[in-house]
C-alpha cells in the first residue's frame, strides 16, 4: 500500500485574488513504504507546495491526500495523529530552533506527541547519535553551534518523532561541499537503519542520482514524472528542455555510448562509472 497518495491534488495560492497562482496542478502520485525519493524541479515548479500537503500544513484547493490509506482533512480530529506520521523538515530548519539547549529543541516534537520523559530521553540520545551530534553538545545552546551542527539538531528534532515518512526540503542547501555530503550520507544511513520512507527535495541532480530509488520531477506546477532514477535520466532531452540537466557523468557516458566506446547508457554515479571503465580496460 502507498504510504502517501494524492489524487488530482491542486493548490492555488491567493485563490480568488488578482495574485492567484496555481502552484500544484492536478497531481496524482503514490509513494511507497521504505523508498527514498528525490524531488527535483526548477525554482517555482511547486516542490515545496506539494510536500507541505503531505503532513497537512496546506489544505488542497482540490483533490485529496491519503496518508497510510487515511484521507487527510476528512476528520479534523484525526489530523494531529496523522501528522505525526509525516515529519517535515523545512528549508533552513535551523532558523526555527528556539530552546535554550539542543536537548530541549530535540525534545520538543516527542514531548508534543505525549511521550514520557524516559522515552523522550532515549529518542534524543538515539537521534543525536544518528545525526552525528556528540552528547556534550546536547546541553549547549543551539546558537553556540556551527551552521552544519545546528541543522543536524533541527533534523534530529523531527527524526526523534519517528515518523513513518521523513520529508526534507533542500536539507543540504547553503552548506559547503563537505557539509552537504555529510548531511546527505547521514540521511542515507537513517533511511537504511530505520527502513522508513524518505523524501528529499533537491536542486542537485548529482545528489538525487546518488541517493534516491525514484525521482519525482515537478515542472510548472505539474508532475512531470515519478520513476526510477534510470528511467528518469533516460529522458535527458526532455529534462534539459525544462532547465534540468542529468548529472555530468551521465552526459559523458551517453556521449561515449553514441561514440561506440562503451555500450552502457545508465551511468549516473562516479563509482559506477569507474567500475565500468576499469571493466572495459580489463577486456583489452
Ligand atoms: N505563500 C505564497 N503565496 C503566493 N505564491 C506562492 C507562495 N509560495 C509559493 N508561491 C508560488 O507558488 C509557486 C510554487 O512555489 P514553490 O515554493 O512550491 O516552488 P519550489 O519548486 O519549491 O521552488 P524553489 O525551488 O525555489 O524552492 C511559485 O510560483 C511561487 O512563487
Ligand atoms: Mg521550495
Amino acid at each position: 500500500m502507498a504510504v502517501i497518495k494524492t489524487e488530482n491534488l491542486t493548490y492555488i495560492y491567493g485563490e480568488g485574488t488578482p495574485f492567484e497562482k496555481k502552484a500544484v496542478d492536478d497531481v496524482s502520485l503514490e509513494i511507497y513504504e521504505g523508498e527514498m525519493v528525490g524531488v527535483i524541479g526548477h525554482t517555482g515548479s511547486g516542490k515545496s507546495t506539494l510536500i507541505q500537503h503531505f503532513n497537512g500544513l496546506l489544505k488542497p484547493s482540490a483533490g485529496s491526500v491519503y496518508i497510510d490509506g487515511e484521507k487527510l482533512w476528512e476528520d479534523k480530529a484525526r489530523l494531529r495523529e496523522i501528522r505525526f506520521k509525516v515529519g517535515l523538515v523545512f528549508q533552513y530548519p535551523e532558523y526555527q530552533l528556539f530552546e535554550e539547549t539542543c536537548y530541549k529543541d530535540i525534545a520538543f516534537g516527542p514531548k508534543n506527541m505525549g511521550l514520557d520523559e524516559a522515552e523522550t530521553d532515549r529518542r534524543i540520545r538515539e537521534t543525536a547519535q544518528m545525526v552525528g551530534l556528540k552528547s556534550e553538545l546536547l546541553d549547549k545552546s543551539p546558537f553556540e553551534l556551527s551552521g552544519g551542527q545546528k541543522r543536524r539538531v533541527a533534523i534530529a528534532g523531527v527524526m526523534a518523532m519517528k515518523p513513518k515518512v521523513l520529508i526534507l526540503d533542500e536539507p543540504a542547501s547553503g552548506l559547503d561541499p563537505k557539509g552537504r555530503e555529510q548531511i546527505l550520507s547521514l540521511l542515507k544511513e537513517y533511511h537504511q537503519a530505520t527502513k522508513s520512507t524518505v523524501m528529499i527535495v533537491s536542486h542537485s541532480m548529482e545528489d538525487v542520482a546518488r541517493y534516491a530509488d525514484r525521482i519525482l520531477v515537478m515542472n510548472k506546477s505539474k508532475l512531470f514524472c515519478l520513476d526510477t532514477t534510470e528511467k528518469v535520466f533516460h529522458r535527458s532531452e526532455e529534462l534539459s528542455s525544462m532547465g534540468l540537466s542529468v548529472p555530468q557523468i551521465t552526459r559523458v557516458f551517453n556521449r561515449l555510448k553514441i561514440m561506440g566506446v562503451i555500450p552502457e547508457r545508465d551511468v549516473y554515479t562516479t563509482p559506477y562509472a569507474l567500475k565500468l571503465v576499469l571493466g572495459e580496460l580489463g577486456k583489452e
